[in-house]
């Protein structure tokens, strides 16, 4: 029988990642243990809000603006920029545990104090941010899914794009680097028509990070088995 619904009443999404890989040292079991509860960015399990109410970004961050990474992997990229960018609050989401804590140990380290994490897939997350409630998203070397058939898992499909373009406030900017062509493809073809224009001018804009850019574990990997990266920006219109 197939189920479409979680005894909590949450959808059944489709996840293809990873949870959990190697077993982790003793030192990133206390990161979890310690500090995930304290950098959550509250109710957005479907456990502890069946109802998805909008949680209040208020007691969080304040008046600051919100940014959001999706899918941060070890958290490098997100660290550097709440610590470069102490005037905004950054929402990471990563369902894969092990980069959780990896993201967690790097906090630690940077004493950075304008984080929240949630430890899961951010299509929860969207359920309860308060509509326009965004003003940038990263979306950093997204899974490429490289078989034609495993195309619709991508994240540049209409499934992760209409929440993500709802909390987006207008005008916000949508970072996506890749380093599959096919993926730049579809980015171009999906993005644009879920409410964003590209603000590429010129082909500089596309091959050459942005100004704050720190380079990730994935990228570097790309770099490593000879891919070239590509640094898509998009602005909500
Ligand atoms: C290829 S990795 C890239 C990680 C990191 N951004 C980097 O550049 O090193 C893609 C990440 O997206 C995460 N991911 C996949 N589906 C997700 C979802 N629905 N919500 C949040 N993260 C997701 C995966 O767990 C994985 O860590």
């Amino acid at each position: 029988m197939k189920r479409d619904t979680h005894p909590s009443g949450a959808p059944w999404r489709n996840f293809y990642g990873r949870f959990k890989g190697k077993t982790l040292r003793p030192s990133q079991e206390a990161y979890l243990d310690e500090d995930l509860a304290k950098l959550s960015p509250g109710a957005v399990d479907w456990d502890v809000n069946p109802d998805r109410e909008a949680i209040d970004l208020k007691p969080l961050f304040g008046e600051k603006d919100v940014w959001l990474e999706i899918g941060f992997g070890g958290g490098e990229h997100m660290v550097h920029q709440a610590v470069q960018t102490p005037d905004v609050g950054i929402i990471g989401c990563e369902p894969f545990i092990n980069g959780v804590a990896m993201l967690l140990g790097k906090i630690r380290a940077a004493e950075a104090e304008n984080i929240a994490v949630y430890p899961g897939d951010v299509r929860n997350m969207f359920d309860v941010l308060p509509e326009a409630s965004i003003s940038r998203a990263f979306l950093l070397y997204p899974d490429p899914w490289p078989k034609k058939r495993h195309h619709r898992r991508r994240f540049v499909t209409q499934e992760y794009l209409t929440p993500l373009c709802k909390v987006l406030k207008k005008g916000a900017i949508l970072r996506v680097a890749t380093d599959i062509p096919d993926y730049v493809r579809q980015t171009l073809e999906e993005v644009p028509r879920h409410g964003f224009e590209w603000l590429a001018e010129r082909p500089a804009d596309w091959r050459e990070p942005w100004d704050d850019w720190i380079s990730t574990r994935y990228e570097q990997k790309a770099l490593r088995e000879g891919r070239v990266p590509h640094y898509l920006t998009f602005r909500k219109r």
